[in-house]
């Protein structure tokens, strides 16, 4: 069956309001043509109002990096799915290798959260991947595993059909070494298998697995026309408008 692409454009903690909005006003002119894919940008806190305003009435969604599970609550500093929702955000990231890495984001909060977003009608993009060091151990599918398994195990099969899974190796992120199309392909087939047998064919079907790291116009087409990869999750090209509208258009920059 043929699964919608999805690019999404992880802003990270760059940009002022100022300079989001002229990257969503270019994102929204030079993407809003492409009918038959999914584009989201995932722009700091701080300029998500700001953005989301930028933005109506296109066909750009709008993603936040992160929630707390709670819809409210003495969390001093988080913000609530119901807050998201508010803001006009349609997708959250989860349990992306950053947040893992050096803010001590678990497997344990990782479903939590995605629980909540599904509560809350947002979509979940959920980032699980292996470090160069589990790769060289030969451990890739053993963390890949544990960190989806721990991610759908509060999910309804219709709700994990509607998740996006983005498998993103810690050692490709920001560090211009992506995985070959091969090594990528290999991991997201076994990622949709791990999904057949814990709910069922249909879902691992229907389920959208983004590639992410160091995704850029060059290496996108080839990348993105693997099989069993259903978009990309970028996050230094997708800075500039240009780099990102090339990722967005990657069908057509093969032609
Ligand atoms: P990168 O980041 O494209 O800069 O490697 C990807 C990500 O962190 O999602």
């Amino acid at each position: 069956m043929a699964r919608r692409p999805i690019i999404a454009g992880n802003w990270k903690m760059h940009l002022s309001i100022a300079e989001s909005l002229a990257l969503a006003s270019e994102v929204r002119d030079r993407c809003s043509r492409f009918r038959d894919r999914d584009v989201v940008v995932a722009p700091p806190l701080t300029s998500l109002y700001a953005v989301k305003e930028r933005l109506a009435d296109s066909r750009i969604q709008l993603a936040a990096q992160n929630c707390h599970w709670a819809a409210q609550g003495a969390y001093t500093g988080e913000v609530s799915p119901t807050q998201l929702k508010d803001l006009g955000c349609t997708h959250v990231i989860v349990g992306h290798s950053e947040r893992r890495q050096y803010f001590g984001e678990t497997d344990e909060w990782v479903s939590r959260k995605v629980r909540s977003l599904h509560d809350h009608d947002l979509v979940p993009i959920i980032c699980i991947g292996e470090t160069l060091e589990q790769r060289e151990a030969g451990d890739t599918m053993s963390v890949v595993s544990t960190q989806l398994e721990a991610a759908l195990a509060a999910l309804s099969g219709d709700e994990a059909r509607t998740s996006v899974v983005a498998y993103e190796p810690v050692w490709a992120i920001g560090t211009g070494r992506n995985a070959t199309p091969a090594q990528a392909q290999e991991v997201h087939a076994a990622i949709r298998r791990l999904i057949a047998k814990r709910f069922d064919a249909s879902v691992a079907d229907a389920v959208r697995i983004q590639y992410g790291g160091s995704v850029k116009p060059e290496n996108a087409a080839e990348l993105l026309t693997q099989p069993d990869i259903d978009g990309a999750l970028v996050g230094g090209a997708s800075l500039k408008s240009d780099s990102f509208a090339r990722i967005v258009s990657f069908r057509e920059e093969l032609a």
